[in-house]
């Protein structure tokens, strides 16, 4: 799958504007997108970064990393996805960059979205969804989430056991054995849960355009 998502990166340069600020994912297929922005470093301003981890990438490739509250609205940002429906909704997080990555979504003019075909399903919910909480509402937000969905959320641990901390220093709670009918709704009704900082759903602000790493990357 890892030539399908370079390809995909590849792809997406061709939606980089010069002169511009680029809206940065974070991901094993965004590292390909990330690579390739290195190459054209001198045609663009900068990049706003989802995460430690792709802001580390960045600087080793010469972009300069901008603060959001200093750029104002965006006009593309590019990242991967865990699954992707018809309609373009995804569900992210798998990297626990969820937050992050939302606000970039909304403070984008269009969200370009990176994958390799094994991310395209008809209904989402087989990959777990993550909601990032506040670490004193992990207990309140998972009791909540499985009375409403009848899904088991799972607190997101490492190899030894340890809850993992999110860049903002948060808990992740995947759910488990979803199916979303409704993502809109899902996304919503989560969001309302005190102690919730956000869901990995972007049903409400969808991707506007979506490419399929392949020999011939798909433009959906
Ligand atoms: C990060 O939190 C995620 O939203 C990623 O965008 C997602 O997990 C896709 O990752 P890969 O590109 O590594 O498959």
């Amino acid at each position: 799958m890892s030539e399908a998502k370079r390809q995909a990166a590849l792809k997406a340069i061709e939606y980089v504007e010069s002169d511009s600020i680029i809206g940065v994912g974070t991901g094993s297929t965004v590292a390909y997108f990330i690579e390739a922005l290195g190459d054209m470093r001198e045609r663009i301003r900068g990049a706003v970064s989802s995460s430690e981890q792709s802001t580390e990438r960045l600087r080793a490739v010469g972009i300069e990393v901008f603060d959001l509250n200093s750029t104002g609205t965006l006009s593309l940002y590019v990242d991967g996805a865990d699954e992707c429906d018809p309609h373009k909704r995804l569900i992210k997080g798998g990297g626990a960059a969820l937050t992050r990555e939302k606000i970039i979504a909304e403070a984008s003019t269009r969200f370009v979205c990176i994958v390799d075909p094994s991310k395209q399903v008809d209904v989402l919910g087989r990959f777990p969804l993550p909601v990032e909480v506040i670490p004193m509402a992990r207990s309140l937000v998972a009791r909540e989430i499985l009375a409403m969905t009848r899904a088991q959320p799972v607190w997101r641990q490492d190899a030894a056991g340890r809850g993992i901390v999110t860049d903002n220093g948060n808990a992740i709670l995947d759910i488990h054995g979803l199916a979303i009918t409704d993502p809109v709704a899902l996304e919503q009704a989560i969001n309302q849960i005190p102690g919730v900082v956000s869901v990995g759903l972007f049903a409400r602000r969808p991707a506007d355009v979506v490419i399929v790493g392949g020999e011939t990357p798909q433009v959906l």
